[in-house]
């Protein structure tokens, strides 16, 4: 049983120190190459990506983009704009946002009709 809670604790410490080891690896990262951001609601994917320059705005965020409420884009035209870029906005990839996380976002835009 002795043996047994020792082998826990360091199964455990271990675990510990490898979380720490991703965390700081993440840390170094270059903001260009953000893993995708593992939304999970589009209201997530939302804050995660857009929502640094688009209003709804993240506090603190900078302001670059434009308001989308009622912009009433296709559904085509927005994922055209999210892949390719519009004007000065750049292409967001797919390693900063998944196809899966866009399927989830749509309908989010959708409740401030920045998709009709
Ligand atoms: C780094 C800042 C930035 C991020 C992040 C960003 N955008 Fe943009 N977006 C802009 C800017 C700036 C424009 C205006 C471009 C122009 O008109 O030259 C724009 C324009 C748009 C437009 C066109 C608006 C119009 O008036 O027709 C849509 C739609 C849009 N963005 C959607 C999104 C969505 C959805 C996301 C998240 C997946 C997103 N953007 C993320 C900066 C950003």
């Amino acid at each position: 049983m002795q043996k047994l809670n020792a082998r826990h604790a360091l199964a455990l410490v271990g675990a510990l120190v490898g979380a720490l080891a991703v965390t700081s690896a993440g840390a170094q990262t270059a903001p260009a190459a953000r893993p995708a951001v593992g939304a999970r609601t589009g209201q997530q994917a939302w804050s995660a990506v857009c929502a640094n320059c688009h209003m709804p705005r993240r506090p603190g965020a900078r302001p670059t983009g434009p308001r989308l409420e009622n912009k009433n884009l296709t559904e085509a035209r927005m994922r055209e704009i999210i892949r390719s870029g519009d004007g000065t906005m750049r292409p967001i990839p797919a390693t900063r946002l998944t196809d899966g996380e866009i399927n989830l976002l749509i309908p989010y835009l959708r409740t401030f009709r920045a998709v009709r």
